[in-house]
């Protein structure tokens, strides 16, 4: 029986051809064709700087560290994530908290961020949002909040390249310091594994491409060793740094697929409405995608009403050949950060959200007859 996940990449032929010039050149990595890719990233979002890392966990990470997270610090973020979102700030040493989401959205809710940070002695230096199944937060609330209360914004957007909130697309960071994109198989457009970090700030910048690899400055102008100017070995290790780098076959990857990236979100959205018109809100909810908008369409996270257990309902799919699978298990549930004294209904919304939702299939390979054998599968569950 054919199976049909949840999630899958599409490779064309043309992406093939294009990793293949990348394998056969001079260069596999640290080449001409990462900068192309990393410029292109720019062009879609309208961010002045971008730099490409090896995965969003490491573009998260780096993003924290850029921003001078260390073990004073303090990171909110939503429990509604996969975890670095939350890991990227214990990297740095920081503690970490949460804040529980909105249910329509499923997004961090501005409100319940308001309270908190109204309530909360110690106020967050850094806050993670997450663009969730690719639907922008309410960047305007959460920016006006940030300069409130003085806290940097990090935007993880790693479902979400290809969307915009009221315009401004998602990357720009018109409403945040650094935004980071994923490109894991699963997502909009893939590398194999990838991320990247866009900013607007010259000196984050600057200190991304640092983190990046190894902490090496190789502009002479910078060097602290003036009498090493003109030696063309020469490099120094400023700060420290990691080989977060992205390679040029998985740039090479990442440049033909954003040259696809509207035929994708395209599919993503037809698909999602297809499940909007053919399921009813009666037994089953979709995300909510507000009017201000426009999502990339990674997830078909859906709600159910039935008091049917989770681990039949996915027994139940797979025995008809679809493989669901759940975003997200709360980040605070899971035993590291239950030993950090996170504890069960800390985040009521978004732990009712994870034992009521499951994903159902969405992305561009998916034909019509797949999309009815869900359609049908799916109700004759729930009806
Ligand atoms: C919201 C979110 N943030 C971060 C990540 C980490 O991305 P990567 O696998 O590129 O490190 C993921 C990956 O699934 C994610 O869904």
């Amino acid at each position: 029986m054919k199976i049909i996940n949840y999630a899958k990449q599409h490779i064309s032929k043309r992406d093939i051809l294009e990793v293949t010039k990348v394998l056969k050149s001079d260069f596999l990595t640290q080449g001409p064709i990462s900068k192309s890719f990393s410029d292109k990233i720019k062009s879609i979002s309208r961010a002045k700087h971008c730099t490409l890392f090896n995965s969003a966990t490491s573009a998260l990470h780096g993003a924290c560290v850029a921003l001078g997270l260390d073990n004073k610090s303090l990171l909110w973020t939503s429990a509604n994530s996969f975890l670095s979102s939350a890991t990227c700030g214990l990297m740095c040493g920081s503690k970490v908290d949460f804040v529980d989401i909105d249910v329509n959205t499923l997004n961090i809710c501005p409100n319940k961020l308001e309270t908190k940070l109204k309530n909360s002695k110690k106020k967050p230096d850094v806050l993670v949002v997450v663009h969730f199944a690719g639907l922008p937060c309410e960047m305007k609330s959460i920016n006006y909040l940030s300069k409130k209360y003085k806290f940097k914004i990090i935007e993880d957007a790693s479902h979400a390249i290809g969307s915009d909130f009221m315009g401004f697309p998602t990357g720009s960071s018109h409403f945040s310091d650094i935004t980071v994109f994923s490109f894991h198989p699963v997502k909009i457009i893939t590398t194999g594994e990838g991320g990247a970090a866009l900013t607007n700030s010259s000196l984050l910048s600057k200190k991304l491409d640092l983190i990046s690899n190894q902490g090496i400055e190789r502009n002479q102008t910078l060097f602290k060793n003036k009498k090493m100017k003109n030696c063309s070995w020469y490099y120094e290790m400023q700060s420290l740094g990691y080989n977060y780098r992205m390679n040029d076959i998985q740039s090479a990857l990442g440049m033909s697929q954003l040259n696809q990236i509207k035929k994708f979100i395209k599919k993503r959205e037809y698909i999602f409405n297809y499940y909007k018109t053919n399921l009813d809100t009666k037994y089953l909810k979709l995300q909510h995608i507000s009017s201000n908008v426009r999502s990339s369409y990674h997830l078909a996270v859906t709600t159910y009403k039935n008091k049917i257990s989770k681990k039949l309902i996915f027994k139940k799919f797979l025995n008809n050949g679809i493989r669901l699978q759940t975003h997200y298990i709360p980040i605070h549930l899971h035993p590291y950060f239950k030993k950090l004294g996170f504890k069960k209904k800390q985040f009521p919304v978004c732990e009712n959200y994870y034992e009521n939702s499951f994903s159902l299939p969405i992305y561009y390979g998916l034909n019509l007859q797949d999309l009815k054998k869900v359609v049908k599968v799916t109700k004759d569950i729930f009806y």
